[in-house]
């Protein structure tokens, strides 16, 4: 999780909710802590809990109603979470405290954010997080309530089901919590052209089978779900519940002709076309494979695994090649190939004998790979009808050659053509998965994060499986031009089997009634289809459907309008065009009361008198949290609402809390290595009793390696930053990002030089502890104006300290100071430029003698077989003292610690923030 980029706590692994919920406001930890106690207590009765989905057409209204009573004797805190999936829209979120009724509207943020400061919430809090799992995110609601008071939540939201591999699958998680006596499922389908299939595999788990009831006829389908209390036991005789996870349908429509089915409804209309019995398109293919130091273990195990299988489904009318690069860039083959079984042999056993290092360098690669595609393109080796593309699989940022992203999307599109295109994929969390999908959809592609977890394989080839049997080219839909307005996108690269095209709109009159569409595309030969739609007969139809959702098509194209254009504002090449598209999507989502990155819901009671907000969080920045399968996203104050819950005092009676601002350190570490500005690194030697010193001259942007322990799992990084203006021809660097990484738990804290705002913290003001894992392996506290330390297992700690500067100084940025203390338990393979000395060399100092400087006496040192000049100096230890620091007396070792320290500096520079050091 991470503050709003400020100081930004990353951690990983966080699926579990108990944890989700300490580790939301980091500064309010404690607070946090407690309150998940409290409502892991069996004081609290769900009386009831129901998810009901519509769907009618692909499109899905789902509605999640909880009903609550706090059995206990004492106050309590009741929560109310749904995960919901990411592509979804929230549309309402209803909430009823006893008796008192508090209704959701969608509002621009600003508003939303304006109203709500006008009436704070009292003891009721809601957000949403961008949450881990696999492309969902967490609503998130709290209600502090007196004893038997009773609540009732009801949360909408509404999202198009999109076919993949010939099916619609919709996903619900279900999630109570606990046993509840009324807990329901429904599933309603309304197709009007038939449902050719429904599959409810049993994603609950076993404990379930048997227990989903499925009634279905030629267009409908209702599905339930409704295990008793008994059935819902975890055991007999226990009073957990089983029921936790996901509720899977999947199902696909009757397709009559390959025209397509168009639908029109309350003046709008859709049209879906996925035309069958094609035979796919040959495919020229390169693929762009990501082998710098980060991807390094598990990752390229399972690339080179999925990449086996992908190479296995090629055919001798394909053609392809394979670029890998890291700061190098290397061709399998020069040339496109031909993917005979001797070719795909070679090229299996090619990537299986890479071994990852080095940097990254995507510019240089991509250009290779459009180069290859061109040459094979001119020397006439492409079959004009063939489909030709670039897949990327990476993992990381560009850190050699072209790094400006934005140079990197020009210099791609200029040496693009027209029938090329490029897929991106994005695998774990280093990865700035915003810049992989804007190349992808500049381009003609698509991207797709992976999650870095153990089924990584498994999604590389659910992917390609998703895009390696073209069946079209070149679709355009189009419709009589004086009926229709408002068309979404209706032109389309390519269809892909088992896919969808949808293409909806307004329509511009009723006084016609027969709506018509003309499809043209080219496969094998050229396509020209004509589809056609009573203009009454879907509403007759919606009208004697019951459960229908008769809102679908106005909804349905005002869900693509939207998607398109944030598609389109991340690629918006002026601020005047992206304000313009901003305006149009907040037009629509107000409109159409959808919760996007632009809008927020605003909560409140009848009366006015109290309000929530629930935002979205904004478009996530690189790594962090939209994806990698299991990491939370927080922001601080004001898209996160910071409940105010009794027996806290009141805001008016709760002194205010300016934001963080860590001062120098204020507690001392007994046997301390320590490094600061510029950075000094302090090495303090117990069994020599000695401190050596020494000074890394590198650049601002490397990440320089300080601990890294593959015993333990624990890495240490920290990222260089540089003052603001060279002086005396040099640019200082200090440390801007310490990030730890624990890899058992995949939990990852990094710690920036922002502050932290602290405003609604409520319980201590001091202290806020965080603990990560279940069992709590990785524990962070904060000390409000000063440090924050990282214990993993109780047997390694570190803290690190924020050094701000004054904000106008000509020179200097804050920074931080890190501290590990020498007892810390590493294992024997603990390396790093400080951890290196956690198995403390011998150090011998002799030859002392006066040196050019008076004041700074000369030695000569011995040390790991080497001869060194050392200089007798001091260095600032800022432990004991916050704002001038203590001189520490240290032997110092010139040239960026040569010598003393294992190999070059430049051995420790690490490709990503959570890099292990490759062996040296
Ligand atoms: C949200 O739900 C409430 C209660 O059902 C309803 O009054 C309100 O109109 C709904 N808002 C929208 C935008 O549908
Ligand atoms: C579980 O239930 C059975 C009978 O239903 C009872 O005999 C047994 O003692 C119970 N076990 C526990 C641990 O409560
Ligand atoms: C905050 O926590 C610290 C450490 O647990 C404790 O010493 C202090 O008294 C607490 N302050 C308040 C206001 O509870
Ligand atoms: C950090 O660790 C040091 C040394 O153990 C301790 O004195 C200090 O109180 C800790 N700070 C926080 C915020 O926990």
């Amino acid at each position: 999780m991470r503050f709003s980029a400020e100081i930004g706590w990353t951690f990983r692994s966080f699926v579990n909710e108990s944890c989700l919920k300490l580790c939301l406001v980091c500064d309010c930890l404690l607070f946090w802590c407690e309150r998940a106690q409290a409502i892991q207590g069996n004081d609290i009765t769900v009386k009831s809990y129901k998810v009901e989905s519509r769907i009618t057409s692909r499109f899905a209204h789902t509605t999640v109603k909880s009903s609550v009573v706090n059995s206990g004797s004492g106050a309590q805190t009741i929560g109310f979470n749904v995960q919901i999936p990411k592509r979804a829209f929230i549309t309402n979120f209803t909430m009823n405290v006893n008796g008192i009724t508090f209704i959701g509207s969608v509002k621009e943020k600003t508003v939303a954010r304006n109203l709500y400061a006008q009436a704070r919430a009292r003891g009721k809090a809601a957000g949403i997080v961008r949450a881990n799992s696999l492309d969902m995110e967490t609503f998130k609601t709290e209600v502090h309530v007196p004893a038997s008071s009773k609540v009732e939540f009801e949360l909408h939201y509404q999202e198009m089901m999109e076919r993949k591999l010939g099916f619609y699958q919709h996903t619900l998680h279900i999630q109570p919590g606990r046993l509840v006596p009324h807990l329901q499922v429904d599933v309603y389908i309304f197709e009007p052209k038939g449902i050719r299939a429904v599959e409810t595999p049993n994603t609950l788990g076993e404990h379930f089978e048997g227990i989903t009831k499925v009634v279905q006829n030629k267009d409908k389908v209702h599905i339930v779900f409704k295990p008793t209390l008994q059935q819902q036991r975890k055991c007999n005789n226990c009073t957990e519940s089983a029921v936790d996870g996901v509720f899977t349908v999947r199902y696909d429509v009757e397709r009559e002709s390959n025209a397509g089915e168009l639908q029109v409804s309350d003046g709008h209309f859709v049209h879906f076309f996925a035309p069958k019995e094609l035979s796919p398109l040959s495919k020229n293919i390169v693929f762009v494979i990501d082998v710098s130091g980060s991807m390094w273990g598990l990752k390229m195990k399972q690339t080179v695994s999925a990449m086996e299988a992908i190479l296995d489904d090629l055919t001798m009318d394909d053609y392809f090649s394979i670029i890998d690069f890291n700061h190098n860039v290397r061709c399998w083959s020069e040339e496109l190939v031909p993917g005979t079984s001797i070719q795909i042999s070679e090229a299996k056993n090619y990537i299986k004998n890479i071994k990852p290092n080095g940097g990254t360098n995507i510019n240089e690669a991509l250009l290779r790979a459009v180069q290859m595609l061109l040459k094979a393109s001119i020397q006439g080796l492409i079959d004009p009808r063939s489909v030709s593309m670039i897949i990327l699989v990476s993992d990381g940022d560009p850190t050699v050659g072209e790094i400006k992203l934005s140079s990197i999307q020009k210099n791609v599109k200029r040496l693009m053509r027209e029938e090329f295109s490029l897929f991106s994929l994005g695998i774990g969390f280093d990865v700035d998965y915003d810049f992989l999908e804007r190349l992808a959809l500049d381009n003609r592609g698509m991207a797709q994060r992976i999650y870095a977890n153990h089924d990584a394989a498994e999604q590389l080839k659910t992917f390609y499986s998703q895009v390696s049997s073209p069946l079209l080219r070149k679709i355009t839909v189009q419709f009589p031009e004086d009926s229709v307005t408002d068309v979404t996108q209706n032109h389309f690269d390519k269809f892909f089997k088992g896919s969808e095209l949808v293409v909806a709109g307004k329509l511009k009159s009723t006084s016609f009634t027969t709506l018509y569409s003309f499809t043209t595309a080219s496969a094998t030969m050229d396509l020209s289809l004509e589809a056609e739609s009573d203009l009454q007969e879907m509403d007759t139809w919606l009208s004697q459907h019951e459960h229908s959702f008769s809102g679908f098509a106005r909804q349905m194209w005002a869900y693509i309008t939207i998607n398109q254009l944030l598609a389109q504002r991340s690629l918006a090449p002026t601020a005047a065009k992206k304000r313009r598209i901003t305006q149009a999507i907040l037009n629509l989502a107000v409109d159409h009361q959808f919760v996007t990155p632009l809008t927020a819901l605003l909560v409140q009671s009848e009366d006015a008198q109290e309000r929530l907000l629930a935002d979205s969080p904004r478009d996530p920045k690189q790594g962090c949290c939209s994806g990698a399968g299991y990491h939370v996203q927080v922001y601080s104050q004001p898209s996160w609402v910071r409940p105010t819950l009794a027996p806290t005092p009141s805001p008016a009676e709760r002194p205010p809390i300016g934001p963080i601002t860590v001062g120098k350190l204020v507690t001392s570490f007994c046997l301390p290595d320590h490094l600061e500005n510029d950075p000094h690194f302090i090495v303090h030697l117990p069994k020599n009793k000695m401190d050596v010193c020494f000074n890394i001259d590198s650049e601002p942007g490397h990440i320089l390696n300080l601990v890294s322990d593959p015993g333990t799992g624990v890495v240490i990084n920290g990222q260089l930053i540089g003052s603001k203006r060279v002086v005396n021809h040099k640019r200082n660097t200090y440390f801007g990002t310490i990030s730890v990484s624990y890899k058992p738990e995949e939990v990852r804290v990094d710690v920036g030089t922002n502050g932290i705002d602290t405003k609604h913290c409520s319980l201590n003001d001091t202290i806020c502890v965080c603990v990560c894992g279940m069992p709590p392996r990785v524990k962070v506290s904060i000390l409000k104006d000063s440090e924050v330390n990282v214990t993993v297992d109780d047997k390694i700690s570190l803290m690190v300290l924020l050094h701000r500067v004054w904000k106008k100084h000509p020179v200097n940025v804050d920074f931080l100071g890190f501290y590990s203390p020498s007892n810390n338990q590493y294992s024997t393979q603990v390396h790093g430029l400080i951890g290196q000395f956690a198995n403390e060399p011998e150090v011998k100092v002799f030859n002392l003698h006066e040196g050019s400087d008076p004041k700074k006496k000369e030695a000569n040192m011995k040390v790991k077989g080497n001869k060194l000049s050392v200089t007798r100096g001091w260095q600032k230890d800022y432990r004991s003292d916050k704002n001038k620091g203590s001189e520490v007396y240290c032997w110092f070792i010139h040239n960026s610690g040569k010598g003393f320290i294992d190999g070059h500096y430049t051995n420790y520079i690490v490709p990503s923030l959570d890099s292990f050091l490759p062996q040296l």
